[in-house]
């Protein structure tokens, strides 16, 4: 996610909403993405043990090329929380130097293991590898992540198959959190195929209007201002500011953002209730913050909003962890229910 957008000053940012410049009576709701993970974590848990009951041990397969700390970072998450639901779980760590036909290779012997039912392949992979053709060789039914292009079409069609993990969190949080979809007005801001063009289709088949924006789109803040539902994937720190947001709208906040600079950390987070004392202790200890896609200033206006760390975040693990026991339950044949019952 690292395109780019036009800086603000090319950007036609027209007049501020008046609106938006309003004292907030009510600061933003912030929505618990921990808390809704492990609600769901839980949930497969008790799932996982019925499978048990019945003989059957959902596996996943976690491939590590290299050693990108971000990464093994990621796959140390995905293997520990695999662990505590009770899902088999196997790190295969491949070099930096392995070929694109040496990954095929491990790839080709993961689809033909039996207990094997979801098979992750953590990007970004090395710059030499061909990253389409490793994720187009993943065995669809396997395929955790929701990349492959028969997935891809099966959520555009929508057909029964297996979803990006941080979309599916996203309208997890909204499904459980009871912000209304039908008929409102979404807008995702970034297209990427893991976040963005996804989001976009789930909340279409969820029976939102949506517009997806990008790098290119003109009066961004003026077509977020729309958004009933304002989703921020971007990779870019606090871009969304207050002059993007509806009052009242409901903010998802998918950005990751590490914030170094202490200029631009006080711009973002002083005299504000997220740059709290504690924050402010960490960053001065470890020289850095997480920080989303969305100005902290937002909480001001929006209705609700996901912060940064503990929102979107904690969903896209615990959202892996639902689409392998998908997975094992569809190579099996056993009907899978929808995780949301909103
Ligand atoms: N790298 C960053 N996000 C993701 C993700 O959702 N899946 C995989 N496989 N790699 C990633």
């Amino acid at each position: 996610m690292k395109f780019r957008f036009a800086a603000h000053s090319q950007c036609k940012i027209l007049e501020p909403d008046p609106e938006s410049r309003k004292p907030n009576p009510m600061p933003a709701t912030i929505l618990d993405g921990t808390r809704i993970a492990q609600d769901i974590r839980n949930e497969i848990a008790a799932e996982v043990k019925t499978m048990a009951a019945a003989g059957v041990r959902p596996g996943l397969a976690v491939v590590l090329v290299g050693h990108n700390p971000a990464s093994e970072i990621y796959v140390r998450g995905k293997v520990k929380a695999s662990e505590e639901v009770g899902i088999y779980s196997e790190k295969l760590t491949p070099p930096e130097s392995s070929t694109t036909a040496e990954l095929l290779a491990v790839i080709e012997d993961l689809n033909r293991r039996d207990d094997i039912d979801g098979i992750l392949v953590q990007l970004p992979l090395p710059a030499h590898v061909d990253a389409k053709k490793i994720l187009m060789a993943v065995d669809p039914v396997k395929d955790v992540d929701g990349f492959h292009p028969v997935n891809v079409g099966f959520l555009s069609t929508q057909r029964p198959g297996l979803v990006p993990c941080t979309p599916a969190g996203v309208l997890e949080i909204l499904k459980r959190s009871n912000i209304p979809i039908v008929g409102r007005e979404a807008v995702v801001v970034g297209r990427s195929d893991i976040v963005g063009k996804p989001a976009a289709m789930l909340l279409l088949n969820a029976n939102a209007t949506v517009t997806v924006c990008h790098s290119k789109t003109h009066d961004l803040p003026v077509v977020c201002r729309r958004a009933d539902i304002l989703v921020a994937a971007i990779g870019r720190a606090g871009m969304i500011t207050r002059d993007f947001v509806k009052p009242g709208a409901t903010v998802i906040d998918v950005g990751m953002n590490t914030v170094t600079n202490a200029a631009e950390f006080q711009r973002f987070f002083s005299g504000n209730p997220a740059g709290s004392a504690k924050r402010e202790e960490n960053f001065r200890k470890k020289g850095s913050t997480l920080m989303g896609d969305v100005h902290p200033e937002v909480a001001d206006v929006a209705g609700a909003l996901t912060p940064v760390p503990g929102g979107v975040g904690p969903l896209t693990i615990a959202m892996l962890m639902f689409n392998t026991v998908k997975a094992a339950k569809m190579r099996r044949g056993t009907r899978v229910p929808e995780l949301s019952r909103a």
